[in-house]
C-alpha cells in the first residue's frame, strides 16, 4: 500500500506515530522501505553528510535531482519527501518550477524551510504537497534553541499557523521545546514531525548517518541505534591488513583454471609465444 497524505493523516487521527530518515543513495532507500520507515527524505543535508560541502547554501537543483533519482529506484511504498535547497524557492514562480522538476523525478512532496507563506500558498494551489520545516531551518541559520522563551514561542506559534493556513501538508519542527510541539501537535489538523523537538510529534525525523552513528560526534537531538563509523573503520582497517599481508583473497575467493585447460594454455604459449 501506498503511504500517501491520507495514510500520514490518518495516522496522525489514530495517535500512531510517523517515522521518517533522511536517505541519500538506492542501498539505503532499500534498507529504510524493508524497516517500514512512512516518509523516506532526500534532505539537502546530502551537501555535509555525502557530498563534502561546508554548509547546506552549497547544495544545487541538480544535487538533489541526482539524489532523489537513486532513492526513488529504491523507494516502493514509502512518501518520498525531497528538500527544496537554499535558493531554490525564492519567489512562487521560481519555486513552482523547481518543485514540478522534483515530481517529475519522482517525489511525492517537497520540503520547504522558513516562512515563506506566498511560496507554499502557491504550490498549495498548485497541487504540490509542501511540508514546512520551521524553528531551527539549517539554510540559512546556526544551531541553537528556539521559541524557549515565552514571546518568542508564541510568535513561533503564530508562524506555524500562518504556514498552515497558507496550505502545508505537514509542519516540521526543529529544535523547539517539547512543550510548544505538544501545544502546536494537539492544534493543527495537518500532521507534525520533530527533529530535536520533543516527543509530542506526530512523528520523529533523524538524519540517517548520525542515528547510524557515522559521526564520532553526536548531537543532544539523535541517539546513536548503530556504530557505523567505529564497525566501518574497523572493516577498512582489516581489509588494508589482511591485503597487505596477502590474506586476502583467500583460498575461498580465487577462480581456478580446469588443470586440462591449464596444460593447453602453458603449451600455447611454449608453442606460439607471446604474441
Ligand atoms: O536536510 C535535512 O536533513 C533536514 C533535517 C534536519 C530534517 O532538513
Amino acid at each position: 500500500m501506498k503511504k500517501d497524505l491520507e495514510y500520514l493523516k490518518r495516522r496522525k487521527l489514530t495517535g500512531e506515530k510517523i517515522t521518517m530518515l533522511t536517505c541519500y543513495d538506492y542501498p539505503t532507500a532499500v534498507l529504510e522501505e524493508e524497516a517500514g520507515v512512512d516518509i523516506i527524505f532526500v534532505g539537502d543535508s546530502v551537501g555535509t553528510n555525502i557530498l563534502g560541502y561546508g554548509s547546506e547554501q552549497e547544495v544545487l537543483m541538480d544535487d538533489m535531482v541526482h539524489h532523489l533519482k537513486a532513492v526513488r529506484r529504491g523507494v516502493t511504498t514509502a512518501y518520498l519527501l525531497v528538500d527544496m535547497p537554499y535558493g531554490s524557492c525564492d519567489t512562487p514562480g521560481q519555486a513552482l518550477e523547481n518543485a514540478r522538476r522534483f515530481l517529475a523525478n519522482g517525489a511525492d512532496g517537497v520540503k520547504i524551510e522558513g516562512i515563506k507563506a506566498d511560496v507554499v500558498k502557491h504550490l498549495s494551489t498548485h497541487g504540490v504537497e509542501v511540508c514546512s520545516h520551521l524553528g531551527l531551518t539549517p539554510q540559512t541559520e546556526k544551531p541553537g534553541y528556539k521559541a524557549k522563551a515565552a514571546s518568542e514561542a508564541y510568535t513561533f506559534v503564530q508562524e506555524v499557523f500562518l504556514m498552515e493556513a497558507a496550505g502545508a501538508k505537514i509542519i516540521l519542527f526543529e529544535t523547539i521545546p517539547d512543550e510548544i510541539s505538544e501545544y502546536l501537535t494537539s492544534k493543527l489538523s495537518v500532521p507534525t514531525i520533530g527533529i530535536g523537538a520533543g516527543k509530542h510529534t506526530d512523528g520523529q525525523v533523524l538524519v540517517v548517518l548520525d542515528m547510524l552513528g557515522w559521526s564520532s560526534f553526536n548531537f543532544r537531538h539523535n541517539k546513536k541505534y548503530e556504530n557505523f563509523r567505529e564497525r566501518a573503520l574497523s572493516a577498512i582497517r582489516s581489509y588494508v591488513d589482511e591485503v597487505n599481508n596477502r590474506k586476502f583473497p583467500g583460498e575461498e575467493n580465487l577462480r581456478h583454471m580446469n588443470p586440462v585447460e591449464l596444460e593447453g594454455f602453458l603449451d600455447l604459449i611454449k608453442n606460439r609465444g607471446r604474441s
